[in-house]
């Protein structure tokens, strides 16, 4: 008998978190976004902490919750070693306040991953939009960035189905190209945007014109004429990203006046043009 309940309290669960609705709090400041790609290493992470910092050096109060569940990069290039993880917090063991730490960045703060951590550990991903609404409600942070990892499993779309905005990022590598546009298909169900960009893309006329053919392809395809792709810039490839990555560093930060630095400028100008 309680074995009968409590599977259809959780199967209600489950069912609630599918239909979560997108997050959105008009009287919190603080503007979701969720950085996603499908296809894997193609520069999310370094994406989210890059843009957290340039963020950060526009006065900028910015939160970074590293969402690869299962891995944990976040920490490695925000340079800390983490008391207490975003899965301590799923666990129960603490309180939002005790994840929320403060890296050597002011105005960053970061709520860390954990590597090796058991996916199944998360039951259900009710508990994933608590604590966004929970860190949205403070009203303390300009932006909540989400990094996601790679692909598009349950937990990866329960962050975006979260999200009233997502940033795709890409190379121009075909199976990454097939990745997100897969990803348009999906989002264009239900959301009305996706903001996308191009990394080790050596100009910004080339992600234009992918983008273009995307779109192309998705209205012969008639996806939902309701959602747009927005393309808001490339990055180059350049050796001082894996350099300062390496060295647990932001290039961002490091190489001011590289030409990554320069075109990473204009996507956060983009990006603030079109964020909710
Ligand atoms: N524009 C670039 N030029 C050179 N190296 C880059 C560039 N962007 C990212 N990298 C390097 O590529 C590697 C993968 O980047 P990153 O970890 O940000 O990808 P990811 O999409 O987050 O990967 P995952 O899917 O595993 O989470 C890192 O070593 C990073 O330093
Ligand atoms: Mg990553």
């Amino acid at each position: 008998m309680f074995e009968s309940i409590s599977t259809q309290a959780h199967k209600l669960i489950k069912l609630a978190s599918r239909k979560n609705k997108t997050i959105n709090n008009i009287n919190s400041k603080t503007k979701l976004l969720t950085i996603t790609s499908g296809k894997g290493g193609v520069g999310k992470s370094t994406f989210s902490a890059n843009i957290a910092y340039t963020l950060s050096q526009k006065g900028y109060k910015v939160a970074v919750l590293d969402a690869d569940i299962g891995l944990a990069n976040m920490q490695v290039l925000l340079d800390l070693k983490p008391l207490y993880t975003f899965y301590d917090y799923l666990d129960g063991k603490v309180n939002l306040d005790k994840v929320l730490l403060s890296t050597k960045y002011k105005n960053i703060t970061l709520i860390a991953g954990k590597s090796g951590f058991q996916t199944e550990k998360v039951q259900n991903s009710f508990i994933f939009s608590q604590i966004i609404n929970e860190i949205i409600n403070l009203n303390t942070y300009d932006f909540l960035i989400i990094d996601t990892g790679a692909g598009l499993n349950e937990y990866v779309k329960e962050f975006l189905t979260l999200s009233p905005n997502i940033l795709a990022v890409t190379t121009t590598d075909p199976s990454a190209l097939t990745d997100v546009y897969a990803l348009m298909k999906m989002l264009s169900k239900d959301k009305t945007k996706l903001m996308l960009c191009y990394n080790h893309t050596q100009n910004y006329k080339i992600g234009e014109t992918i983008t273009n053919s995307l779109v192309n392809l998705a209205k012969k395809n008639r996806l939902n004429n309701n959602f747009m792709v927005e393309y808001i810039g490339n990055v180059s490839t350049s050796k001082c990203i894996p350099t300062t990555a390496r060295l647990r560093k932001l290039f961002a930060c490091e190489f001011r006046n590289e030409q990554v630095c320069v075109e990473l400028d204009r996507i956060i100008d983009a990006l603030l043009n079109n964020i909710k």
